[in-house]
């Protein structure tokens, strides 16, 4: 289980997110400035080589200021997770007899459940299949935590919840700016044309982050982000 949300979830999520970034160009446009401000303001410019530097110098910005200055990454990360984590959590009664509302549960027996009854609630996220890491800005996140009650378990929940989301969450944030930082990315479909349309996740996979079930490849050049053109 460590292993599996470790090791094979956060480098998943870490492509997922790239990829809905460049169905998304606007979202893509605004984490691009996010981190070409973030690097630019926080990390001392090249002398010999602008990609070293830049991982040179991220490696001494405090977390706290690397979560402070992508809050657009941030929301973009928790949408990603919103429409990627749409799969069952399983729990194992390990003690007496139980009930679930009315629903009888042995001693033994297992107990199933649907992410996508949250994740993609149309209650709870209107039109929940539309990317927009607007549904978490502060503002919305909470009208929703008090209209909902727990509405999200990208992360786990209560006795649960996961243990490496700092971890991970910084691993994430960390290869985004490194990756957007020092390359122009373009993600391509299997037909090697530009990415439109996020492709279904395979979802053959119990408790991890599955394969998109197309093809897709990255075409990554080297860019300079101190360079004033933007799309250097
Ligand atoms: C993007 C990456 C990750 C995602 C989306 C993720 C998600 C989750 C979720 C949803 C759960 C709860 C599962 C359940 O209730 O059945 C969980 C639990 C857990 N996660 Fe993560 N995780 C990630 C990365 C990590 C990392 C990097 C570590 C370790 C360093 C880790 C360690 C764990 C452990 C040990 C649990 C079980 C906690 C418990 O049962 O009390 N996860 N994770």
């Amino acid at each position: 289980m460590m292993l599996f949300a470790s090791v094979t979830n956060t480098g998943g999520v870490t492509c997922w997110l790239l990829l809905y970034l460049e169905a998304n160009p606007a979202w893509k446009t605004r984490v691009q400035d996010e981190i070409n401000q973030f690097v630019r303001s926080q990390c001392s410019q090249a002398v010999h080589f602008p990609g070293d530097c830049v991982g040179v110098s991220i490696a001494e910005v405090p977390i706290t200021t690397l979560e402070q200055e992508t809050p657009t990454l941030d929301i973009v990360l928790q949408e990603t997770l919103r429409l990627l984590l749409d799969g069952a959590f399983m729990r194992r009664n390990m003690g007496d007899e139980l009930f679930v509302g009315k629903t009888r549960v042995k001693p033994g027996a297992f107990l199933m459940y649907h992410t996508g009854d949250l994740h993609l609630n149309p209650d709870i996220y209107p039109e929940p299949h539309r990317f927009d890491p607007e549904r978490w800005l502060p503002e919305a996140a909470e009208q929703r935590q008090l209209q909902h009650g727990l509405s999200f378990l990208g992360w786990g929940a209560a006795r649960h919840v996961c243990v490496g989301k700092k971890a991970a969450t910084l691993m994430i944030r960390m290869i985004a700016v490194m990756v957007m930082a020092t390359h122009k990315v373009t993600i391509l479909d299997a037909s090697g044309n530009r990415l439109s349309e996020v492709p279904r996740s395979k979802n053959d996979r119990l408790f991890k982050v599955c394969r998109p079930s197309e093809n897709v490849s990255m075409k990554y050049e080297r860019r300079n982000v101190f360079a004033n053109s933007t799309n250097t």
